[in-house]
């Protein structure tokens, strides 16, 4: 068989990803205050297996390990998120010096090892108590989220090099206020729709402290962004689509690249829900231009496309759904979700020709499949394996036509606490024992260590 080698830029970033609720555990340690996700998870019925994050994968007291791990893996760059209560466990006010020191000492231990830090302020875990107070749905949360970007910024910002605001605020907004399935578990459209504002608006009025705090260090943003792919029977037609482009990309993406919210939405929204003529009246003035701030990269997190079937879907024309539904000559992940590694060159691409972020990060990027150790002790996750290197290789075509991205970022360094899936998905490149928290590079890891050592991607054709 010939091997196709592809080769990536000297200076592509390597990285894994993780987060601060799904792997540290330490939950009520050190000062932190309770999280949403704490009190979600704390409350019976709302994760798959009963689980939480108390614990998850101890990281709190094993990042020694952890760094060794990253630094056997050789890996290049290190993204994961700072728990906002452990360094201020109200949300503002007075911060947890406790808290902070950890995650001084984590970035001391990244940069003694060789790795770029890349911490994210916000995945998910908003302290319970901005919650009690209304949570995203108020503007003072974006408030509060700037003394926040502040006390990180000047306790970490002269070694940190790049920051990330927000991972993810689609599900922030949609998976916790609209469909309920994450913390806080509010199903209310009209409200998502006003915590995506605050969402989006905090991140604009965070760039510039961060800036100040961080001089000469770059800021962006993580979105969930979703090509939308023709199933086998689609008849969906051009509106259908559109209105899903919408809702799941650029309903964020034009107003943080200065076109304000998408006008065709905005009308569907009014309508659809039947909100008041100033049914968006959270907008205030000034907003879509602090939302507009330059950034420095757009960070990418891509898992699956979003098929498109829309006419079997009753009522999907005026309401934005989710569609994963099984589709004949796909492979799916143990997650059910669909392997199309093509949607991310096309994403890319769109990305660039649409939008020209002056660059991009690939911030997630992985698949769902729960191999366990074998009797040798090996974890064959050999389907894990293709999905990194058949999307290592989309991001390559990319890259060949002309996509300004300069890293990559496996999800995740190890199998963590799935949200609501509790532990019943593995999503990592090392294997995660959470009887005894010993860690098993799987054979995925120690292909993605071949591939940062050498710069390149084999393909066997
Ligand atoms: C992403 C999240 C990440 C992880 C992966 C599987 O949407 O950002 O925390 O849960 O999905």
């Amino acid at each position: 068989m010939p091997t196709e080698l592809l080769s990536f830029p000297d200076d592509f970033v390597w990285g894994a990803a993780t987060s601060a609720y799904q792997i540290e555990g330490a939950w009520n340690e050190g000062g932190k205050g309770e999280s949403i996700w704490d009190r979600f998870c704390h409350t019976p019925g709302n994760i798959a297996d009963g689980s939480s994050g108390d614990v998850a994968c101890d990281h709190y007291h094993r990042w020694r390990e952890d760094i060794a791990l990253m630094r056997e893996l050789g890996l290049r760059a290190y993204r994961f998120s700072i728990s906002w209560p452990r360094a201020l466990p109200k949300g503002y006010g007075k911060a947890n010096q406790a808290g902070l020191d950890f995650y001084d000492r984590l970035v001391d231990g990244l940069l003694e090892a060789g790795i770029e830090p890349f911490p994210t302020l916000y995945h998910w875990d908003l302290p319970q108590r901005l919650q009690d107070e209304g949570g995203w749905f108020e503007r003072a949360t974006a408030e509060a989220f700037v003394e926040y970007a502040g006390v990180a910024g000047r306790c970490l910002g002269d070694r940190v090099r790049h920051w990330v605001t927000h991972n993810e605020p689609w599900a922030t907004a949609m998976m916790g206020h609209q469909v309920g399935l994450h913390a806080p578990g509010v199903k209310d459209y009209p409200t998502a729709l006003a915590v995506s504002h605050h969402v989006l608006l905090s991140h604009g009025w965070a760039v510039p402290e961060l800036r100040r705090e961080s001089p000469g260090a770059e800021v962006g943003i993580a979105l969930s962004l979703v090509p939308l792919v023709p199933g086998s029977s689609d008849t969906a037609r051009y509106p259908a689509y559109r209105k899903f482009d919408g809702y799941f990309n650029r309903w964020f993406l034009d107003p943080l690249y200065g076109r304000g919210y998408p006008a065709d939405l905005v009308d569907d929204h009014v309508e659809a829900w039947r909100l008041p003529a100033d049914g968006l009246a959270f907008i205030e003035p000034g907003d879509l231009d602090a939302i507009a701030v330059p950034t420095d990269f757009l960070g990418v997190n891509y898992y699956f496309p979003v098929l498109m079937r829309s006419e079997d879907i009753p009522g999907s024309e005026s309401e934005p759904m989710m569609l994963l539904m099984p589709e004949d000559g796909f492979e799916y992940t143990d997650m059910h979700t669909m392997v199309y590694p093509d949607g991310l060159r096309q994403l890319l691409n769109r990305l660039h020709y649409e939008y020209h972020p002056g660059k991009m990060y690939i911030t997630e990027n992985a698949a769902s499949h729960s191999d366990d150790p074998g009797t040798d002790g090996r974890v064959p996750d050999e389907r894990r394996l293709s999905y990194l290197r058949e999307h290592l290789a989309a991001a390559h075509r990319a890259l060949e036509n002309g996509v300004p991205l300069a890293g990559y970022f496996a999800w995740s360094l190890m199998d963590n606490f799935e949200w609501s899936f509790g532990y019943t998905q593995r999503f990592g490149i090392v294997w995660t024992d959470y009887d005894t928290q010993r860690r098993i590079l799987k054979d995925s890891a120690l292909w993605y260590r071949r591939v940062i050592a050498e710069n390149r991607v084999r393909i066997e054709n």
